[in-house]
Formats: C-alpha cells, sequence, structure tokens
C-alpha cells in the first residue's frame, strides 16, 4: 500500500468530518488520534486486487472508519473495558467527559451511514454495512456478559467472528459489490476475509499477553480471563493466528499480482508489534 493512500483516506476524513463545536473536536479526536487506519487500507487494497481505482472507494472506506472508531469510543467506556488510553492518546471520555463520548460515537455512527447512502446510492452495500456493524454490537455483546468466566475455544470464535471479522469482512465485500465483482471473486474476497479477520482478533489477543501499553497506546493484560492466550496458551495461539493467516492467502488463489496488496496484509496482520 502506498504512502499516498494513507493521504488520501486521511484527506477524505477530514472532508467528511464536521469542524464546528465541542461534538465535532471530540469526533476528530477520536478518528485522528493515530489508528492504523487499517480498515480503509483493506478497503483500497481490496479495489486493488479487482484492478478499480482506489478513489471509487474512499467513501466506504471513511464510513468505515468512522464505524469502527465509534466501537472503539464505546468500547472503552467505563461501562464496558473501562480503558483509559486508546492509539496512544487519553480516551474519548477521559479526553471530555462519558456523555459526550457517547454522543461522539453514535454521531460517527450516523454520519458514516449518512456518507454511504449518499456516496455510494447502493443499498446493497448500505445493508451489508449496517448487518456487519449488527454483527459487531451483539459480539461486543456476548464479550461483555462473558467477561470473567471460562468460556469455549468455540463460543470464543464465534465472539471474535462477531465483534471483529464481520467489520474487517464487509470491508472487502462492501468494495467488491460496489465495484460489481463477479460472484466467484466475491466469494473467494469473503473467505480471504473471514480468515484475516480471525487473525487478527487472535492477534490482539496476543498482543494484549505479550505487549506494552506504550507499544500499543491502550492498556495491556485486559484479556486475561478471555482471549486467546488464556484458552490455549501463547504458542498454540500463535500457531492458529499462522494458520488463519495461510488459509486467508489460499482464498487469493485465483488473483494475479494485482492481489499483493491484499497478501501483503495477511503477513501484517500476524507479524504486526501494535
Ligand atoms: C482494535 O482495532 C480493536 C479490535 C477490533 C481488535 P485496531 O487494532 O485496528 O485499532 P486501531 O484502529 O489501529 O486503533
Ligand atoms: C473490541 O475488542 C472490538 C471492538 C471495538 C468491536 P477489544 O476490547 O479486544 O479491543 P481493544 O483491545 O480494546 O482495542
Ligand atoms: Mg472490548
Ligand atoms: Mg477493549
Ligand atoms: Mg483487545
Amino acid at each position: 500500500m502506498r504512502i499516498e493512500n494513507l493521504k488520501d483516506i486521511n484527506k477524505a476524513l477530514d472532508k467528511y468530518l464536521p469542524r464546528k463545536g465541542k461534538l465535532a473536536q471530540a469526533m476528530r479526536y477520536s478518528v485522528f488520534a493515530g489508528g492504523k487506519l487499517f480498515r480503509p487500507i483493506l478497503c483500497l487494497a481490496t479495489a486493488e486486487a479487482l484492478a478499480k481505482p482506489a478513489k471509487k472507494i474512499l467513501p466506504i472506506a471513511c464510513a468505515i472508519e468512522m464505524i469502527h472508531t465509534f466501537t472503539l469510543i464505546h468500547d472503552d467506556l467505563p461501562a464496558m473495558d473501562d480503558s483509559d488510553y486508546r492509539r496512544g492518546k487519553l480516551t474519548c471520555h477521559k479526553k471530555f467527559d462519558r456523555a459526550t463520548a457517547v454522543l461522539a460515537g453514535d454521531a460517527l455512527n450516523t454520519l458514516a451511514f449518512e456518507i454511504l447512502a449518499r456516496e455510494t446510492n447502493n443499498a446493497e452495500v448500505v445493508e451489508e454495512v449496517a448487518a456487519a456493524l449488527m454483527a459487531v454490537v451483539e459480539g461486543q455483546f456476548l464479550d461483555i456478559k462473558s467477561e470473567g468466566k471460562r468460556i469455549s475455544l468455540a463460543k470464543l470464535k464465534i465472539i471474535h467472528n462477531m465483534k471483529t471479522a464481520a467489520l474487517l469482512k464487509v470491508c472487502v465485500r462492501a468494495t467488491a459489490i460496489r465495484l460489481k465483482a463477479s460472484p466467484k471473486k466475491l466469494k473467494a474476497l469473503t473467505k480471504y476475509a473471514e480468515h484475516l479477520g480471525l487473525a487478527f482478533q487472535i492477534a490482539d489477543d496476543i498482543l494484549d499477553a505479550t505487549s506494552t501499553q506504550k507499544q500499543l497506546g491502550k492498556p495491556v493484560k485486559t484479556d486475561n480471563k478471555k482471549g486467546f492466550p488464556y484458552l490455549l496458551g501463547l504458542e498454540k495461539s500463535m500457531k492458529l493466528a499462522d494458520l488463519e493467516r495461510k488459509k486467508a492467502l489460499a482464498a487469493l488463489k485465483d488473483f494475479g499480482p494485482q492481489g499483493n496488496s491484499l497478501r501483503q496484509i495477511t503477513r501484517f496482520v500476524v507479524e504486526r508489534e501494535k
């Protein structure tokens, strides 16, 4: 992925986000706090794999990053994970206040769907994203309700697929649908994203267990009762993440060199340090 793409994503986010008032300030604070922009990058890499210009996909990429940021703002609230740091900075409710954080999340979510509806003019895309977000919300609910309990590996996989993989999957699917990919390519890309998504959350759990707050920009050792390393141990968790990475890669077998950015992403997901 070229650095130009990152600039384009940030420029488009800047264009879409409101400027006036404290609520706008809170929305911008969290969106521009220094996230990896992994989801927008995934959208753009999917466009590349389909040999289509990235520009057409920027509204989808920005909308999904706003939705993602909204889920993080709410995930950090005292009623949920009660985290004070995110993306290396104070969380939204710490920097502002709880009510502002709840509403900044609501506003980002609402704005995202406005952008999706207006800029894609494609009901299927909007529905896909709404269904993915519903899965995230239900996954977050299951995650919170299993706090402090020992859950089975099967249940943990379900939670991870819902709370994390669903949004990564929709990056790929919404992009492919918008760009009129063939059913065969859509199917392969969906499979790719399902494995990528699981690998991504296993890696998040591993980093939670092994990294530092300084490195990650968010609190660590938060999943000590749940998460893959707790259930499987570190070594097995790493093996499982790598297996998912390989499956993601295999799903791209029919994509030529234009699928290389998606391939690079699979490596990043398991080798990343934040
Ligand atoms: C964090 O996502 C939440 C999970 C789904 C694991 P990211 O690791 O993509 O966080 P940012 O966007 O870079 O802050
Ligand atoms: C949250 O998972 C995923 C979503 C916000 C949907 P985590 O609670 O593990 O995410 P982090 O570790 O706080 O980023
Ligand atoms: Mg959480
Ligand atoms: Mg959390
Ligand atoms: Mg985590």
